[in-house]
């Protein structure tokens, strides 16, 4: 079937179709000769990432219910949240971002540079909270300030991972069939970091829906599986429901956590690892919060003879790469 989003209101932040590109020498460094990336990281909004695909849905939305304030959590080092300021900004809306503190990391790389930077280059009104009490106290105080002022909010959730959000990433899906038919390829596996979920959940709706064969490998990094897969599942039905088609089998859909380590934004040595590789072999830079713990699971799985031979695999990179420099004092080198 083809997948028909024309009916949800959607902005153009421009940008679309990301690249497809082959990794010849990260293959052969893997054992994985047919290896593309498919660079959600690169585009010229706001240094790019995955949380762009959901923004165009979103803020679609936002836009057709006469929001003007966009309010979004996450955590410090928030790349859903440094997207969103960025898309605020160039359509004029005001970004209020909440974020709290969920990782063990201070310090003024981890709490000053890197997203917290480009959240203030953006223009965010941004609010830091200790714990999720103050979250909770911070987004009220808002949304009284916003209705006296007689503003209308939006709220996003963190990671942008709804239904509404993960349209981004059945529409993505849509794109790289289209990219991997042009190869003449019908039949690849994609390999993508789960989180907030609605990455993966709009690509398993969309490949399941896609007649396209297409499987989809999924690599926590914040959740374990169980749980990743249980989250999906729901936020994968909540999609089909909006789109008004039938929950498809998600038998295509693997999920993993062997790389995900001890908890959420706290790298391996594999994660590390992984950072090197790709930046050694292809010039590509991962971050060591998501796009590195799915690296190291591609290189995990590879290892493991998970691929067949000859058989194409995508690597979605996420983006994430202002993140890492909040990371630079424990770069082991
Ligand atoms: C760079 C990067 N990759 C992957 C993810 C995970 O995506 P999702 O939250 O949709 O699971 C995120 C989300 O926070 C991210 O910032």
């Amino acid at each position: 079937m083809t997948l028909d989003l024309g009916r949800f209101p959607r902005v153009d932040l421009g940008g679309f179709p990301t690249p497809l590109q082959p990794a010849p020498r990260l293959g052969e460094a893997i054992g994985v000769p047919n290896l593309l990336l498919k660079r959600d990281d690169v585009h010229p909004l706001g240094q790019g990432g995955n949380k762009l695909r959901k923004l165009e849905f979103l803020l679609g939305a936002a836009l057709a219910d006469g929001a003007d304030t966009v309010v979004t959590f996450g955590a410090l080092q928030t790349n859903h949240g440094r997207q969103t300021a960025a898309a605020c900004a160039k359509l004029g809306l005001r970004c209020e971002l909440v974020l709290t503190a969920k990782v063990p990391r201070d310090g003024d790389a981890y709490e000053r540079s890197g997203n917290v930077l480009l959240d203030h280059i953006f223009g965010a009104n941004v609010h830091f909270c200790a714990d999720g009490e103050e979250t909770g106290r911070t987004y009220d105080r808002l949304l009284a300030e916003a209705a006296a002022e007689g503003r209308k909010v939006a709220t996003f959730p963190v990671g942008g991972s709804n239904a509404v959000g993960a349209l981004g990433y059945v529409a993505a899906t849509a794109e790289l069939a289209g990219q991997l038919a042009e190869r003449g390829i019908t039949r690849a596996r994609i390999v993508a970091p789960h989180a907030s979920g609605g990455t993966v959940a709009g690509l398993a709706l969309g490949t399941g829906l896609l007649d396209e064969s297409l499987a989809l490998d999924v690599a926590c990094v914040s959740h374990p599986a169980e749980e990743a897969l249980e989250s999906m599942s729901q936020l994968v039905a909540e999609t089909a429901k909006l789109m008004d088609v039938g929950v498809p089998s998600l038998d295509h859909v693997h999920v993993d956590d062997r790389t995900m380590g001890e908890a959420y934004g706290i790298p391996r040595e594999d994660t590390w690892a992984a950072l090197r590789l790709f930046g050694r072999t292809e010039g590509v830079v991962l971050d060591p919060v998501y796009s590195g713990k799915a690296g190291a699971a591609l290189v995990d799985w590879a290892a493991h003879g998970r691929f067949a031979e000859d058989e194409p695999v995508v690597f979605l990179h996420t983006g994430g790469s202002p993140g890492l420099y909040g990371y630079a004092p424990e770069f082991p080198g």
